[in-house]
């Protein structure tokens, strides 16, 4: 049955990849942008580029209008209540270090933080290296055989020290869901501050952060369709409180002499220099986009698809897949063949998937791999991505097998 995506020709970006020959299966590293988002771009800039927050002048006033407008849509996208709990980073990546610089004061030698087996870099990295500067302990937890953490070994692992827990909503790498709300519950009922990481989760389901009750909330604009540049992390009014200022210059102060400062509270305070305006703003039209969808048609069709990558990946021999993927992406290896050549005899067929560590490079250690091949699935994609993509396969390996 061929899938036919109704929002493929909203994606001019997948469209000239098409037209070029290439077949764009690596959403999960970046998505393509709607039209909306490419106008709204061009917008700001054509019709006159302003800073925000400062200027009184018309110009000034209306791009901190749209820019200001991104943060209620953001906040309303995610449930997360208060726009002034949305702090603009310049990624995701960079949340997780204002959260690891941010809170470093909250602890003590000894003291420990939770994360687990498959986070990505950006998730570990931060942490780790706080954890070297403080003597914290980091503590992984573990995976079970299908991929989800283990929630037995966290409840023994998270306990009367672990002083933060923060784990990813949905692997980048083993595309299934984490049981995130009983890991949330552990470390509240421990006093632990949380922190999810939901880049890949937030592209492929709504969320409510209220709900979910974390302290910390990550994502990336450029994974959900919008530009790249721009990282949102959410905080509980309570737990923004307890961030310590680390960046600092712009507007982010309240008061300075030559010797000293007070600074603005979040989100503000957080936002130091001229932020990535119109990257900003253009994600607000991305969400407007986005919210104009019907989610569980987008939902239907990305599972249908996800099914079908799935069953053609079972028909070929020797593949063989990381965890139990069930939503948006799929990596796998092929024994006796190297990610590397598989990778580039599909490249060479125009086929844009991802190879390598997947900045999971701990992950992959554990599952005694040096690297896999990761397909990955936008909303744009047809069944027709994926059938050139199975023709190259088999091709690539009637070459390698
Ligand atoms: C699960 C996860 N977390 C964090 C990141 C980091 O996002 P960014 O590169 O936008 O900082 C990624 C990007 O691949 C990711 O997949």
């Amino acid at each position: 049955m061929s899938l036919i995506s109704p929002w493929r020709a909203d994606f001019p970006g997948i469209l000239a990849l098409e037209a070029e020959g290439q077949t764009y299966l690596d959403s999960a590293a970046t998505a393509q942008k709607p039209q909306p988002m490419l106008d709204a771009l061009l917008g700001y800039y054509g019709s006159g580029a302003a800073n925000v927050h400062r200027a009184q002048h018309l110009p000034g006033e209306r791009a901190t209008r749209a820019f200001e407008a991104t943060r209620e849509k953001a906040a309303h996208w995610l449930n997360a209540g208060d726009a002034t709990q949305i702090v603009f980073t310049r990624s995701a990546t960079e949340a997780f270090n204002l959260l690891a610089y941010g809170l470093e004061g909250e602890f003590q030698a000894g003291d420990e933080l939770v994360i687990s087996t498959l986070e990505h870099h950006a998730n570990l990295l931060p942490w780790q290296q706080l954890a070297l500067r403080r003597q914290l302990k980091l503590v992984v937890l573990p995976l079970d055989s299908s991929g989800l953490i283990d929630l037995d070994q966290a409840a023994q692992l998270i306990g009367p020290r672990t002083k933060l827990l923060a784990v990813s909503q949905l692997s980048n790498v083993l595309g299934c869901w984490q049981p995130v709300s009983q890991l949330l519950a552990l470390g509240k009922a421990q006093g632990a501050l949380t922190v999810v990481d939901g880049t890949q989760g937030v592209v492929h389901d709504r969320h409510d952060l209220q709900a979910l009750g974390c302290d910390f909330y990550i994502c990336s604009s450029h994974k959900l369709y919008g530009p790249d540049g721009v990282g949102l992390l959410y905080g509980r009014a309570p737990a923004l409180q307890r961030l310590r200022h680390w960046q600092f210059g712009g507007e982010m102060l309240l008061h300075t002499d030559f010797y000293n400062a007070t600074f603005r509270d979040a989100p503000l305070g957080f936002e130091a220099g001229t932020p990535p305006i119109a990257s900003v703003i253009a994600l607000g039209a991305s969400l407007d986009y986005l919210a104009a969808l019907d989610s569980s048609a987008v939902k239907a069709h990305e599972a249908r698809l996800h099914n079908k990558l799935l069953a053609g990946l079972s028909l070929r021999q020797g593949v063989r897949l990381l965890g139990e993927p069930r939503v948006a992406l799929a990596s796998f290896v092929v024994e006796g063949v190297h990610n590397a050549d598989l990778a580039q005899l599909l490249t060479e067929q125009g086929i844009a998937v991802r190879a390598g560590h997947h900045c999971a490079m701990p992950l992959l250690q554990s599952l005694g791999l040096s690297g896999a091949i990761r397909v990955s699935l936008g909303l744009y994609n047809d069944s027709s991505d994926l059938e050139r993509f199975f023709a190259a396969l088999d091709q690539a390996l009637e070459l390698l097998q």
